[in-house]
């Protein structure tokens, strides 16, 4: 007796589609194919008319973050149920440590925070914010004990960010463990001078945000950082890439290394003219939306195979957070909400406008990334004995995004009124129907932490 049956859908791997119907018992995927020959089910989901997709896997998001002075307004709990209602039913957190701890306290930290509490499957990266023997120790720890994604930022000085010394080092022990770095790379000199010139000017309204991190500081930051990964051999991804400017430097490199890139929806759909609006400080990120040409590259990199995976890079914070500084943009909270959308929107506007194929789809939204992330084809795949994380998707609903709607801790998305194509409709986590129709079927259900194997780089 199987527990649930998915049928008359369309499953769609990043290598194939195929009209078929899927069998799933104790969180496996045991059955694909004609469910006549299928053993009797005690659910039966009807997918006619829809797509079959691996879950969604978001590893780029932060929750309950904590950077200067504010604080995101998400738990585990809010975000991760946020991630199911949008499709996604794995997340990688980023445990930044706090002061005086290393980054193996911040795993821990985070992973208590999480037990329990996450409704989808979660993981995190560790971060180094510190140059010292601990954090090497640590890297070193992490990568061979479940967490082989280390991350580093070259900006946000006296919080998070590290030199080239130290990247150096931790670049070393990656490439010897067999870990993945992950970078935020924008230049903090670069944006570090354009701030202080606004400031002296008194230039501080949210329009100064872009110009004051101009693609050239994420350019600079990129360059400088494949001297050191080709140096190491170690693998990279750079995350929140939000320029093409690096495109035919990044080509040549990965050719020969493994390098690898993340962008996020907001970048492919958002330009710099927001921040001219009322609300401009209601997209303060970083790296910044880009003017509209930029944009343009971006969607060829995504389009010529130079991104890997979309990720959301969320945080959500909300309207009266972002108002606080609305003329002070360089104190504003930085970062977006988007763990709920990111299926949706990117769906929307890159295959219904057929910019990449539905496979193309599954591949930056879940395979790649469980690849990347250590944990294919557990994860990322509709395959016999894969776990049974499964995303019913609708492609033919059309509707506006709003806030209301929404289920992220928020009064604002970044995309409201943005017309869409397509939705989530089921949700399975781990073989369990969580979300059913659109509705939370099951609040008791809780994810399992993962413990991630090497990253597949290939
Ligand atoms: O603006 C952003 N992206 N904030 C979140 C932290 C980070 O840099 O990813
Ligand atoms: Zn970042
Ligand atoms: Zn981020
Ligand atoms: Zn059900």
């Amino acid at each position: 007796m199987l527990d649930l049956m998915i049928k008359n859908g369309t499953v769609v791997n990043a290598n194939g589609s195929a009209k078929q119907d899927v069998g799933i018992k104790d969180g496996k995927v045991v059955m694909l194919g004609d469910s006549a020959y299928f053993p009797e089910s005690k659910e039966v989901i009807d997918a006619k008319g829809q797509y079959v997709l691996p879950g969604f896997i978001d590893s780029h998001v932060h929750v309950n973050l904590k950077m200067g002075e504010f604080t995101t307004l998400d738990s585990f709990y809010n975000a991760s149920l946020a991630a199911a209602f949008g499709g996604t039913t794995t997340m990688v957190e980023f445990a930044i440590p706090y002061k005086g701890e290393t980054p193996l306290d911040a795993v821990v930290r985070r992973k208590e925070e999480a037990d329990n509490q996450s409704v989808i499957n979660y993981s995190f990266h560790g971060c180094v914010t510190n140059g010292n023997d601990e954090s090497y120790r640590d890297v070193a720890e992490l990568i061979t004990g479940g967490i082989p994604t280390i991350k580093m930022f070259t900006v946000y000085k006296d919080v998070v960010m590290v030199g080239k010394g130290e990247i150096l080092q931790v670049l070393k022990i990656i490439k010897e463990k067999g870990g993945l770095a992950k970078f935020h790379a924008e230049s903090d000199d670069i944006i570090d001078y354009q701030i202080n010139e606004f400031i002296k000017n008194g230039k501080t309204t949210p329009m100064y945000h872009p110009l004051s991190r101009p693609s050239i500081a994420e350019a600079e930051a990129v360059s400088s950082l494949l001297t050191l990964i080709e140096h190491t051999e170690a693998p990279a991804i750079f995350v929140h890439m939000s320029t093409g400017m690096v495109k035919e430097q990044l080509k040549t490199y990965r050719n020969r290394l493994p390098v690898f890139t993340e962008v996020c929806p907001h970048y492919l759909m958002l330009s710099d003219q927001f921040y001219n609006g009322e609300d401009g400080q209601n997209y303060i990120c970083s790296p910044p939306l880009r003017p509209a040409h930029e944009i343009d590259g971006l969607w060829e990199m995504v389009q010529s195979g130079l991104i890997d995976v979309i990720n959301s890079d969320h945080c959500c914070y909300d309207t009266e957070q972002k108002n606080k500084y609305k003329t002070e943009f360089y104190k504003a909270p930085n970062g977006l909400p988007g763990i709920e959308t990111r299926g949706t929107v990117f769906f929307s506007e890159a295959v219904m406008k057929n910019r990449i194929t539905i496979n193309q789809f599954v591949d930056f939204t879940s395979t790649k990334a469980a690849k990347l992330m250590g944990m294919y084809p557990k994860k990322g795949v509709i395959g016999i004995g894969s776990d049974a994380d499964v995303v019913v998707f609708d492609p033919r609903t059309r509707f506006q995004i709003t806030a209301q709607n929404l289920h992220m801790q928020t009064d604002y998305t970044p995309f409201e009124g943005f017309e869409v194509t397509g939705s989530p409709v089921h949700t399975i986590i781990n073989g369990k129907h969580i979300i059913a129709n659109g509705n939370l079927k099951d609040d008791s259900f809780r994810g399992q932490f993962i413990k991630r194997g090497k990253p597949i780089l290939n």
